[in-house]
């Protein structure tokens, strides 16, 4: 079998490795700009189903069963490229200061509690004896002991590196600009002269749904570019064990002891940019979960464009209207976790045409069954 992934985030990479695995002769993928350097780079890297959600339904059920297969995936990585994507286990911390926040995380927890989630809950006491850094300040707390991080450069740069070893073609700052459909079937996609011939496409554009052609249907479940700014503070005389959350932001503490914090959720199209207001933000929302970092050394910022789709679900399935075409996009604030996942789904529509990943919820269809009853 023969396939041509548009786009070469980590959707497209994962997508790719399981393709091989599954004995697809030829994978393609063809990327705008460079692998990988889009959201996936720019994420955080957290694998947090209980502690990014409120923790019931079909989605939260995908983010936990891909959240699952991070640690054999971790494991075969390190076999296959000798990358280690520093998955990390430990448990995330979602913390509260106000008097909204503690009546937020009580909700929370009588919620997730009641879902089953495995979620702990924290007195601020509690909370100081796990992060002596957080602010003393803190009232209440949640642990959430199945969510966790991984380096997500790392795991972009390792999944390349498998796509290299494996014979994955890749051609990088290629801009495809339509299918190449015959009788109704998608045959390939091209990027002016350049034809990519295929048995199946699979579009994984991320935010850039004008890399995928507009068959009247595209409006609906469009992806628009939500942007999140975040920094990173250089290694300090400061530690944290967890990745912590407040509902104002997040602080990310990597394996080399530096920290990464975010993120905004700026609706200003494809601006992939720091802004002075954006950075202060991000700042203050970090310095409030830990004031030591008031005296942190800044030393990166970056933006990166998440996909968003009008219902905040993911699209994944079969590109409605295309035979052989699939499409997979919408992951949002959960890019990195749902990448297993979503890999695995596409290689099981393209390679047989059904998964048992009960994908329901967010196929592309679920628009024009909204768009048909409302008519
Ligand atoms: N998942 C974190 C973010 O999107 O900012």
């Amino acid at each position: 079998m023969n396939v041509l992934i548009i786009g070469g985030g980590i959707i497209a990479l994962t997508a790719a490795r399981e393709l091989k695995k599954r004995g697809a002769e030829r994978v393609t993928i063809v990327e705008k700009g460079v692998l990988g350097r889009e959201a996936s780079f720019a994420a955080a890297g957290m694998l947090a189903p209980n502690a990014e959600s409120n923790g019931t339904g079909e989605f939260h059920q995908l983010c936990s069963a891909s959240n699952r297969l991070f640690p054999a995936l971790a494991g075969e990585l390190l076999a296959e490229t000798g990358v280690n994507i520093e998955l990390d286990l430990t448990g995330t911390l979602f913390v509260g200061f106000t008097d909204e926040d503690e009546a937020e995380i009580e909700e929370r927890y009588a919620i997730q509690k009641k879902a089953g989630v495995n979620v702990v809950p924290l007195s601020g006491k509690d909370v100081l004896a796990l992060e002596k850094n957080v602010s003393g300040d803190v009232r209440k707390g949640l642990l959430y002991p199945d969510d966790g991080q991984v380096e997500n450069r790392k795991l972009v740069a390792a999944l390349r590196r498998y796509a290299e070893l494996n014979d994955v073609v890749i051609r990088e700052n290629t801009f495809i600009d339509r299918l190449v459909i015959e009788d109704g079937v998608v045959i390939g996609a091209a990027s002016g002269n350049d034809v990519f011939c295929a048995d199946r496409v699979i579009m994984a554009t991320g935010a850039w749904a004008e890399l995928i052609p507009n068959n009247g249907q595209w409006g609906a479940f469009g992806p628009r570019p939500i942007r999140g700014q975040m920094i990173g503070f250089a290694a300090g005389d400061f530690s944290f064990s967890h990745v912590i959350y407040s509902p104002r932001g997040y602080i990310v503490p990597r394996a080399d002891r530096h920290v990464i914090a975010g993120a905004t959720m700026e609706d200003v199209g494809f601006r992939a940019e720091v802004t002075p207001n954006g950075i202060a933000a991000v700042r203050k929302a970090a310095e409030e979960i830990a004031p030591v970092l008031a005296d942190a050394t800044m030393n990166e910022s970056w933006a990166g464009l998440r996909p968003f789709v009008s219902d905040g679900l993911p699209v994944i399935g079969e590109f409605p209207g295309h035979k052989n075409a699939f499409i997979a996009t919408g992951h949002f604030r959960n890019g990195i976790l749902l990448s297993p996942i979503t890999g695995r789904i596409l290689a099981d529509l393209a390679t047989t045409g059904k998964t048992e990943i009960d994908i329901t919820a967010f196929s592309p269809e679920r628009f024009s069954a909204a768009a048909a009853g409302q008519s």
